[in-house]
């Protein structure tokens, strides 16, 4: 589109103010502002007329159940030798969610170039890729591993892997790919400006990484390579087995269209999104949408039904990733603190949230599968998340658990 079709199209949204500043940049500024303009899916914005903090209709939810360690205890050596043939025969893949921003943490890098080592560095990519190497060692395989970095963070991800060596993963089966952005928009419902020459833009959410990769042909990469299974992780949880054989195992035998890897609340008011049906579909009901009545429901023997809560690291079928790939997914508005261009010209970096921010969510790709296999992991082992410099889910507690799982610091 050139200037005046951009203006045209932009009018139609009422968001022609992105062109204010458009005479004073040089050639190639104004080049790249109309591009990126192109580039922004304008539709986004009518979700806002229905937005009210907070709700979002849900069906009917039902509990679901584990697979419970003691369960899985008495099934590992069929988990496993099941496992380590199809990690052999290279059939699983595995994704590292790094797109996001990681605000809470405060950190002014990639979250995983955080180093959370005392007496020597230890990173949080390096804790990471340490855990698929143990996989790697086990069965003598390299799992391809994917890693999801966004426009903002890309460069320094890919320099950091590169200058540390890949942690001592093969090159050959580290592919990097970056989400999608979408626009930042202010409460008037106006798009905001980064500077004069750029919009606003943030990481599309957690949720779109599967079409990304497609639009990265990556998935006739992991095709080529004989993927059936993908997992797919996040970046804070420094303790989390990825593609271990038992885990491996228990998904493929259950013949399930994806695995969640779940842990026992901590107490049944636990501030984590529990794993159950809705409308027969598996789902993710996050902990404010919980009622009293599921928070205290208990089967015949007194156990808690709604008791199992997700903790970001699933195992999906590749085939019915694919089916699920042109299904439009539900958009969530979070509310952020957006720093942007003034109406003067001058940069505001907000103390409070300022507007809205458009994300997609794994969660949601979880309900759109027909069946699904919670997997309890124990906490004290599997669940270290980094949020937070210190208190709940920080770096602080995910030291102590490293360190109570013998990795030193
Ligand atoms: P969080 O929900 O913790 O978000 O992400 P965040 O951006 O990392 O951190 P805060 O909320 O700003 O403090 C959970 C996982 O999803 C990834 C993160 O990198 C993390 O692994 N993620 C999140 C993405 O890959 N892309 C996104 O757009 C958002």
């Amino acid at each position: 589109m050139n200037y005046g079709e951009t203006r045209t199209y932009l009018e139609q949204y009422g968001q022609e103010h992105l062109l204010k500043y458009y005479d004073e940049l040089p050639e190639d500024g104004q080049a790249a502002l109309l591009e990126q303009i192109a580039s922004i899916d304008f539709s986004m914005l009518s979700l806002l007329a229905g937005y009210k903090q907070g709700t979002s209709a849900r069906g009917v939810f039902s509990p679901l159940g584990a697979v419970t360690v003691e369960e899985i205890d008495e099934k590992r050596e069929a988990f496993e030798s099941a496992g380590i043939e199809a990690l052999k025969a290279g059939k699983t893949a595995a994704v590292l969610l790094a797109g996001g921003q990681g605000t809470r943490l405060g950190f002014d890098h990639p979250k995983g170039m955080y180093n959370i080592g005392e007496t020597r560095e230890l990173f949080i990519f390096e804790c990471l890729i340490n855990n698929l190497m143990d996989v790697v060692n086990r069965t003598g395989t390299y799992v391809p591993l994917y890693i999801m970095t966004s426009e903002i963070n890309h460069e320094e991800t890919v320099g950091f892997f590169t200058a540390h060596d890949m942690f001592g993963y093969s090159k050959d089966h580290i592919r990097f790919f970056k989400q999608e952005m979408a626009p930042c928009v202010g409460y008037d419902g106006r798009i905001l400006m980064e500077d004069k020459g750029r919009i606003a833009v943030s990481p599309n959410g957690n949720g779109g990484w599967f079409t990304s990769m497609m639009k990265a042909g990556l998935v006739e990469d992991m095709e080529a390579r004989g993927v059936e299974y993908l997992s797919a992780f996040s970046v804070d949880n420094v303790c989390q087995r990825i593609n271990d054989p038992k885990w491996v195992g228990a998904v493929l035998q259950s013949g399930c269209d994806v695995g969640a890897k779940v842990v026992r609340k901590a107490d049944p008011n636990e501030r984590v999104g529990v794993l159950c049906l809705e409308d027969g579909h598996p789902s993710i009901c996050e902990y404010y949408e919980m009622t009293e009545e599921m928070i205290t429901l208990k089967d015949e023997k007194g156990a808690l039904l709604y008791n199992f809560g997700v903790i970001l690291n699933y195992m999906f079928r590749l085939d019915k990733l694919k089916a699920i790939a042109a299904e439009r997914m539900p958009v969530h508005i979070v509310e952020k603190k957006i720093p942007h261009l003034g109406d003067d010209g001058s940069f505001v970096k907000p103390e409070a949230p300022n507007g809205y921010k458009f994300e997609l969510l794994i969660l949601d790709m979880i309900h759109l599968m027909d069946t699904c296999l919670p997997y309890e992991v124990v906490r004290s082992r599997e669940f270290a998340p980094i949020k937070n410099p210190t208190g709940v889910d920080s770096v602080v507690s995910a030291k102590a658990l490293l360190a109570e799982n013998g990795v030193a610091l």
